[in-house]
């Protein structure tokens, strides 16, 4: 088994953006489908539709945590078609890697956070 790159343990002992925002703008979960694993992401979008603020909260494995945390890192500040545009792969790059066997732990994330977006612009939509 390959070993964790400095950056996932760094993420998996700090993570960053963990959390919830009450009266989030947007909301979504993700849960993996190899594991029990389970993601949920909030968002707080403004006017020009960048994500001011993101946290989560997770029930998963040392992986799962350091890509939720790289994912929020990596989105916040962003406008939301930019945030929609990363793939797994930026964010196992973005962590210099993961084991073959863990890749799947990215995937959440990315489920979670385009819910939480299509769950914002529903709000949206509502609100006008
Ligand atoms: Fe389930 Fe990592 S082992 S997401």
């Amino acid at each position: 088994m390959e070993a964790y790159t400095e950056k996932v343990y760094e993420h998996f002992n700090n993570p960053r953006n963990v959390g919830v925002i009450y009266k989030a703008h947007g909301v979504g979960e993700a849960g993996s489908g190899e594991c029990s694993d389970y993601l949920v992401i909030y968002i707080k979008v403004s006017r020009e539709k960048v994500i001011e603020d993101i946290k989560f909260q997770l029930r998963g494995c040392a992986a799962a945590i350091a890509t939720s945390s790289a994912l929020t890192e990596m989105v916040k500040d962003k406008h939301i078609g930019e945030a929609l545009a990363v793939t797994e792969a930026d964010i196992v790059n973005y962590l210099g890697g993961l084991p073959e066997e863990k890749m799947h732990c990215s995937i959440m994330g990315v489920q979670a956070l385009k819910n939480a977006v299509m769950n914002y612009l529903e709000n949206l939509r509502s609100y006008w």
